[in-house]
């Protein structure tokens, strides 16, 4: 069995894209893998989040989460900073990172960038904060995205020489989780890219949209004049169209677009229609749990003691062999 972690900060809603991109993925490693799932608030702080904000922002995640299907009882769910211990093993590995490799870090120097003004040794150290997520818990997988990869080789780095530094095979080296095949990228609704939190609020569909607001969005989705020969190649629009449709209807309805466009009779408005009726039917019982959850604060704070508990169990243990290593002994 491996021991898969993966965390998230806190940022906002969840929209099609994590749904699809990681989530429902998680939802099947638990199944038959020992997985950790956490809210990532102790990396918020580089931005220095207001206390109120902060506090809401992890119960709506921790809401969506839990609605979507990750389950308290099969994974260890927990919230950062209710696990002090990362904050020991992060200051532990620091004294092994160097300030040159912080420096290079792609991810580092593009925030320098943006955000000249607030160039902080949490940012800096931001790999060594991650690095002690996964090594908490001594986690062998790790699904991430590619904007995450250098981070993740950067963790093994530092494993590395931990365990050459002391002469010890403590830490297994974390690889990559590639969900392959399993991955389906939802486009966003502007024909740019990916469904991501920066391509725009009309060009995404959040869990939380409700029924009409998710109707205009995918009303105004970008389309073309229609096919005029048959069996011509999909502009970009038109083929997310079909992979947004992909995701929430059944093969047949999709044929049956698939063969209109083929022969030009194709209407992109029953489309739609139709798209919008079968994606309100996939996010209709998830937005009516993350209403339930959001509203239910007992249940939320359960959720995050159970959590934290089976969290600390796995990382005192860690702490506790690791100072032993170090050689804060007796
Ligand atoms: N850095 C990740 C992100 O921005 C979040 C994260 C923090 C994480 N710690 C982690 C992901 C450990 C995987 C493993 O998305």
């Amino acid at each position: 069995m491996e021991i898969v972690l993966s965390g998230m900060r806190p940022t906002g809603n969840l929209h099609l894209g994590s749904y699809f991109g990681a989530l429902k993925n998680y939802i099947a490693l638990q199944e038959t893998e020992n997985c950790y799932f956490f809210i990532a608030d102790y990396h918020l702080l580089t931005t220095h989040p207001h206390p109120e904000d902060l506090q809401k922002n992890v119960r709506t995640i921790l809401a969506q989460y839990l609605a979507c299907g990750l389950d308290p009882q099969k994974s260890t769910i927990y919230v950062q900073s209710s696990v002090p211990q990362v904050a020991e093993l992060y200051m532990y590995l620091n004294m092994l990172v160097y300030v040159g490799e912080l420096q290079r870090v792609a991810a580092f120097k593009e925030k320098v960038r943006q955000n000249p003004n607030n160039v902080n040794a949490g940012l800096l150290t931001y790999p060594t904060l991650m690095a002690a997520d996964i090594l908490l818990h001594r986690a062998t997988k790790v699904p991430v995205g590619k904007d995450q990869q250098q981070h993740l080789e950067m963790t093994r780095d530092f494993a590395q020489r931990f365990n050459n530094m002391y002469k010890v095979d403590y830490f297994p080296m974390p690889q990559a989780f590639n969900f392959g095949e399993n991955l389906i990228k939802i486009p966003s609704l502007d024909g740019n890219g990916k469904m991501s939190k920066s391509c725009g609020e009309q060009a995404t569909i959040y869990l939380t949209d409700e029924s009409n607001e998710l109707k205009k969005k995918i009303m105004r989705a970008k389309t073309d004049t229609g096919p005029v020969e048959k069996n011509q190649e999909k502009p970009i629009e038109i083929q997310n169209l079909f992979a947004l449709m992909r995701s929430v209807s059944k093969t047949e309805v999709v044929q049956q677009f698939e063969d209109a466009y083929n022969d030009c009779t194709i209407r992109y408005g029953d489309m739609k229609k139709q798209l919008f009726e079968d994606m309100n039917i996939f996010l209709t019982p998830i937005r009516e749990k993350i209403k339930q959850f959001s509203s239910d604060e007992k249940y939320l704070n359960d959720v995050m003691e159970i959590g934290a508990q089976k969290a600390r169990k796995s990382a005192e243990q860690t702490i506790k062999d690791i100072r032993e290593i170090i050689g804060f002994r007796g």
